[in-house]
């Protein structure tokens, strides 16, 4: 079990872990400089990054046609990523978000024809009828405790196509798997858990760990360079993309 797994076993902790998470969103105005927790200087070079990490997959195959009918946004915000990034490939795009400032935001800030449904809800109580070729979750699963996490994993692959993929991008620590070298016992990479903002920074072998466990294969991981050299000393920020198995 990782340290992450031993992290807020009791109800009553991890109930206001996820107060802590909602009062962020419901006490700040529904703009792209919350979500981006004041970086809003980040939102371009985390474009062009996402959208060539994406050209990057479909010209290897491994986003196909079919794959390229529908995406799913996972905390979408405001509508960034399916606006700017989603929007250029997929032919539908529907977008999660719990917090119903963002989503009524969404409507004029992100206006894309392609984006069809806008869901307000958390991502765990989201059971589609529809499948999905690719489910993007951007910045949001490091405010989800793995046990919740656990449960949207198993969903999420049930609602993926086959071989579909869940690229997730968002902020970890690098360890052993980051440097290539696999999952071995790292004792200098450990998670960080801020409780006070409703955040936990995995390490890159906690998330795979996790991503095995419920039916994936990492098929890449990229680390954001442009993001990365935007601002200084942020946890680094990578996608890893993951194929459902
Ligand atoms: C840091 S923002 C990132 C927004 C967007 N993905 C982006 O990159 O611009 C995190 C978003 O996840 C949403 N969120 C938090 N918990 C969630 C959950 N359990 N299910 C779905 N979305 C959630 C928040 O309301 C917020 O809009």
């Amino acid at each position: 079990m990782s340290d992450s797994k031993l992290w807020l076993q009791e109800k009553d902790d991890r109930e206001a872990f996820y107060a802590s998470v909602k009062k962020y969103y419901d006490t700040s105005s529904p703009t792209v400089d919350t979500t981006l927790g004041g970086l809003t200087h980040l939102a371009k070079p985390d474009v062009m990054f996402s959208c060539s990490l994406i050209k990057e997959l479909i010209d290897s195959d491994a986003i196909s046609k079919t794959h390229l009918k529908r995406a799913l946004d996972v905390g979408a915000g405001e509508g960034r990523v399916s606006e700017n990034v989603l929007s250029l490939y997929f032919d539908e795009i529907d977008l999660v978000e719990p917090n119903e400032s963002l989503v009524k935001a969404s409507v004029t800030k992100s206006p894309h024809v392609r984006i069809k449904k806008r869901i307000i809800s958390s991502i765990e109580k989201y059971i589609p009828t529809v499948k999905y070729g690719v489910v993007w979750a951007q910045w949001v699963f490091s405010h989800i405790l793995d046990r919740e996490l656990s449960v949207i994993l198993k969903n999420i692959h049930g609602y993926l196509e086959p071989n579909g993929l869940l690229v997730i991008k968002d902020n970890f620590i690098e360890d052993s798997y980051s440097a290539g070298k696999g999952i071995v016992p790292d004792d200098d990479a450990y998670p960080v858990l801020c409780d006070d903002i409703g955040l936990v920074i995995r390490t890159m072998s906690d998330m795979v760990l996790l991503l095995q466990e419920f039916g994936f294969k990492v098929h890449i991981f990229r680390r954001d360079e442009g993001v990365m050299a935007a601002e200084k000393g942020i946890f680094p920020v990578y996608a890893i993309v993951a194929k459902r198995i």
